[in-house]
């Protein structure tokens, strides 16, 4: 299976093709990157004004998470992205890439912000919902 994909481990994309918006109306957007500089299965850091990103790209669905992990702030980026799953570089905590949500342990979340694609950009919701 190809990285970016999702597998039977409880981390399934949403319905439909992108995730639903999970930022308010009123959400400032802000211009990260050419939506054509991250591919599927891509997971990169993206320098923004609301601090260093992780983005990746399932099956050409867009996310983007604080780049922190909420064990004891390891830099995601460095770490695995394999069948839809993050995996922490440091003590290899695993998250859902649709959803930021822990597998492995259960209970933690990563930091999620909207994305939207407008024009060929990237853009995220410079807060968190
Ligand atoms: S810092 Fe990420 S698992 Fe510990």
């Amino acid at each position: 299976m190809a990285a970016g994909t999702k597998d039977d481990d409880g981390c399934s994309p949403p319905s439909g093709r992108d995730a639903p918006s999970n930022a308010p109306q009123s959400a400032p957007w802000v211009d990260v990157m050419d939506a054509d500089d991250l591919w599927i299965g891509d997971m990169i850091e993206a320098q923004t004004v609301v601090g260093p990103l992780l983005l990746v790209n399932i099956d050409g669905s867009v996310h983007a998470y604080e780049n922190r992990c909420p064990h004891k702030g390891g830099r995601l980026s460095e770490g695995e992205f394999v069948n839809g799953v993050i995996v922490c570089p440091n003590h290899r905590w695993e998250f859902c890439a649709h959803s930021g949500r822990g597998i492995n342990p259960a209970g933690a979340q990563l930091n999620r912000y909207a994305v939207q694609i407008v024009d060929g950009r990237i853009l995220i919701a410079a807060r968190t919902p």
